[in-house]
């Protein structure tokens, strides 16, 4: 378990309160003492003002008669296994099964009747197009979403639903980046005015009303966040967050989570400047962002909020707790804070902790690929190539002398070729134990037989998820 000190950035002014070792922050949670943060000014980057806790206040009007507050649930689950006082800000319980529909439509409310007139354009793989269709059909206003090829029949559908006549889906393009630049073609070409899914003032606004609902939730119970816990794609729905709490909560630490094969706002923060990710592993498909955005890293690095950054198959352990213990569907970006929780220690026990589960749009087919990266990350699952003799009786000798009582075999893949001595197989082994793994090797070692570990980051693991 890494702790929490170990995973922070502290920023140079020491704004932030305490973060101990996995124990105690020092002040009462009722107790804001950073006033150098109460009273910060409104802050400017390269003389453009970010936005404020007034934005956002702004932006929680418009959206209450349309949008709706998403409920905040205890999670009795995550408590006991945490030692916080865990609760979940629901956000996949919207009508579009995410956040992403409070920033879209703070920005499409706040056009002018000429730029509603010209109609909106957006370029997505998934929940902001739902998000921008959804609040173009409130608002009556035109809009042109572009979707890469790759995007599920069942996501074109939502999209299609919620925008009703009013919304043409174009499905065009290989890539993300294909769909987007036919967005900003039609932009320069009609006038339409683009959305952006989080680099916007406007939208960063929008999504900073879920920090708001949260104070009010709490307060409604009589208690008070210690910590906020956020996924961070391109960092719109972290820097509204940053943007009302540090002005009306300063004494809320907000942490931001990231999927570790696309940590780019850690990147940025590192760099000083968004930079382009090399490789980028897209599971975690809301927030596999390869660049985060010029707005978003401003509002983050004038923060510098603790980064954590958690491998997929812990988001992939969590979703399935989610969805076994708790019965909710949360999709991979969803489950990310949560999943944060089990591995760090975010505060002091007993602490009040919320994490935001920002989306249920998870396809169910993906659900086997989940179960497996659940399982590889947990240890119960590895692959191996193994030499087998190309003679009789090498199979048996397997089974009976390497495998242990409990293990069990769950791919095989053998070719036999008569023109050789041994023959090579991809064999999958489940384990009832982790523990279990050691003494498999061990067997392995001692069979004489040629076994080759195929890790986890090696191209030949990718065949078999
Ligand atoms: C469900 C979900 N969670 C988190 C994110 C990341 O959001 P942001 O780009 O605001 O950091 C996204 C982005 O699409 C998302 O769909």
């Amino acid at each position: 378990m890494t702790t929490f000190l170990e995973q922070v950035k502290i920023a140079p002014s020491g704004r932030r309160c305490a973060l101990l070792r996995g124990a105690a922050l020092t002040r009462p949670p009722s107790a804001p003492t950073c006033p150098a943060v109460a009273r910060r000014p409104r802050t400017r980057v390269q003389g453009v003002d970010l936005p404020t806790a007034s934005d956002v206040e702004h932006a929680a009007r418009t959206l209450r008669d349309v949008v709706g507050t998403s409920p905040l649930h205890p999670s009795p689950r995550l408590s006991a296994a945490t030692g916080l006082d865990v609760w979940l800000k629901r956000e996949d319980l919207h009508e579009v099964r995410s956040y992403k529909g409070r920033g879209a439509y703070n920005l499409v409310a706040g056009l002018s009747p000429e730029e509603r007139e010209r109609g909106v354009t957006c370029a997505s793989a998934g929940n902001h197009a739902q998000g921008v269709a959804f609040a173009c059909s409130r608002l009556g206003v035109r809009a042109t979403i572009f979707l890469p090829r790759t995007t599920p029949r069942q996501k074109r559908a939502r999209i299609a639903a919620l925008g009703g006549p009013l919304v043409e889906v174009v499905v065009d393009g290989d890539t993300y980046d294909d769909a987007d630049q036919q967005s900003r073609e039609l932009a320069r070409s009609t006038g339409a005015v683009v959305v952006p899914a989080f680099d916007d003032p406007r939208t960063i606004a929008g999504q900073g009303t879920v920090g708001l609902e949260v104070l009010d939730q709490l307060a409604a119970l009589g208690r008070t966040p210690t910590a906020v816990v956020a996924p961070v794609g391109g960092g719109g729905l972290l820097a509204g967050l940053l943007t009302v709490l540090s002005e009306r909560a300063p004494y809320v630490d907000v942490v931001g989570v990231e999927p570790a094969g696309a940590a780019s706002m850690a990147a940025a923060l590192a760099a000083g400047a968004p930079v382009e990710l090399g490789a980028v592993d897209s599971f975690v498909d809301g927030a596999a962002v390869r660049r985060v955005g010029d707005w978003t890293h401003a509002v983050v690095a004038a923060h510098r909020p603790p980064l954590l950054a958690v491998p997929e198959g812990l988001v992939c352990v969590e979703m399935l707790d989610l969805y076994q213990s708790d019965g909710i569907i949360a999709e991979p970006a969803g489950a990310l804070a949560s999943a944060a929780i089990r591995e760090h220690a975010v505060a002091a026990p007993g602490s009040t902790v919320v994490c935001v589960l920002s989306g249920g749009n998870n396809d169910v087919s993906r659900y086997a690929e989940v179960v497996e990266r659940a399982l590889v990350h947990e240890g119960l699952r590895h692959y191996f190539l193994v030499e087998f003799p190309q003679e009789p009786g090498a199979l048996r000798m397997f089974l009976d002398d390497v495998l242990g009582p409990d293990d069990d075999i769950v791919l095989f893949e053998y070719v036999k070729r008569s023109n050789r001595e041994t023959g090579p197989a991809l064999v999958g082994i489940e384990l009832q134990r982790p523990t279990d793994y050691a003494p498999l090797l061990e067997r392995m070692g001692a069979s004489g037989i040629r076994v080759q570990v195929v890790e986890p980051t090696s191209p030949l693991f990718r065949m078999v998820q």
